[in-house]
């Protein structure tokens, strides 16, 4: 044996054939937690909620662009780092009474893998 590792490879999924790209494994998001992209649109936050479910906002507070993917994340949403605006995880708004959105994008687990739309 050389010892050297063998890099998985990934199979071409329904995923990629609808025009999603590949964020990474979901693993690599910590559970109550965040994980930063930078993509052609920016910098996208993934949040992956206690109970495994992963959202995706940029990473920018409406409030004064906070970093979100910085928050506390509680149920389903997060808690700003800044000024501790709550933001919805399902749709980037800011929980009354604050008000505001901040962009959020489709996400898709696949088996170990998360795909990012970032078309809306
Ligand atoms: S920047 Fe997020 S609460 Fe102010």
């Amino acid at each position: 044996m050389s010892g050297k590792a063998v890099e998985k490879i990934t199979p071409l999924s329904a995923a990629h054939a609808e025009g999603w790209i590949a964020a990474g494994r979901l693993d690599e998001i910590p559970r109550a937690g965040a994980r930063v992209i930078r993509t052609s649109v920016g910098d996208i936050a993934l949040f992956r909620t206690l109970d495994d479910h992963v959202f995706a906002l940029r990473d920018r507070c409406p409030h004064q662009g906070g970093p979100l993917s910085q928050g506390i994340v509680y149920g389903h949403k997060v808690a700003c780092p800044m000024h501790n605006w709550s933001i919805e995880l399902e749709s980037g708004a800011a929980v009354a009474p604050d008000e505001g959105r901040t962009a959020c994008f489709p996400v898709r687990v696949e088996g170990d893998m998360v795909y990012l739309a970032l078309a809306r």
